[in-house]
């Protein structure tokens, strides 16, 4: 699945081992977009405690990476356990990127992990004034109607099919291709410091 993304950027799983490369984004988003995500102002170390804990079992995370770096996400975080039929997601875009498609990009990628999760219900804690965040959840409204009172939607078609589960790993063999060479190039690139989105983690 390729999504016309800006700057070249491309959108591939993000994996437990690039925690920091997930802090690090969500420490870059400026402060209104931070107050956006976490719905309300938080402290780097609210961040940081919240980034060390995000990657892991039930929880999905789709990157929007340009030059290898992680410039927005899109977290699906399941709860109730594998039979879980409720999830959560949250984006964030940092600044530069938004409003260039890939909040919609990484949505889409969203709700197709969702999907084939079994998940009926998708919650999205959304400030009353985002409004671009409710215009972004319109767009979607064949597959997931949005209630902005209590924020919670209803993915319309929740049970995964050959199709969607093919188009899901086609992405995945995709990313995982793109960020083999994304790490060689890397790699290659002479004089790339690590505080420049934690190329080391990605040696581990
Ligand atoms: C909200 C957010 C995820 C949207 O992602 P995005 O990449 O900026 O959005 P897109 O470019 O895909 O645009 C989605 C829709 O929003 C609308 N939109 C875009 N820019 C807008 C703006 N400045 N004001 C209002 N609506 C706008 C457009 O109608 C667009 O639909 P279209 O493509 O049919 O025109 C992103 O801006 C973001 O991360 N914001 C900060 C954090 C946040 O609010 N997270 C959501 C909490 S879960």
């Amino acid at each position: 699945m390729q999504d016309l993304l800006p700057h070249g950027g491309l959108i591939r799983k993000v994996w437990i081992a690039e925690a920091g490369r997930y802090l690090d984004h969500l420490l870059r988003l400026d402060t209104d977009s931070r107050r956006s995500r976490f719905g309300g102002a938080v402290s780097d170390a609210v961040v940081r405690h919240y980034a060390e804990r995000s990657l892991g079992i039930g929880t999905v995370v789709h990157g929007f990476f340009v030059d290898g770096i992680l410039r927005g996400a899109a977290e699906l975080k399941t709860f109730g356990g594998p039979m879980a039929r409720e999830a959560e997601a949250a984006l964030s875009i940092e600044q530069r990127w938004q409003s260039h498609g890939v909040g919609s990009a990484l949505l889409t990628r969203t709700l197709l992990a969702a999907r084939n999760r079994g998940i009926k219900f998708l919650h999205m804690a959304c400030l009353a004034d985002n409004r671009r965040m409710q215009q972004l959840a319109r767009k979607f409204d064949a597959e997931l109607s949005f209630d902005f009172g209590s924020v919670v939607g209803e993915v319309a078609t929740p049970r995964p099919t050959p199709l969607s589960l093919t188009r899901e790993l086609m992405a995945d063999g995709h990313s995982l291709a793109t960020a083999m060479l994304d790490v060689q190039t890397r790699l290659l690139k002479p004089g790339r410091g690590s505080s420049d989105t934690g190329l080391t983690l990605e040696l581990r």
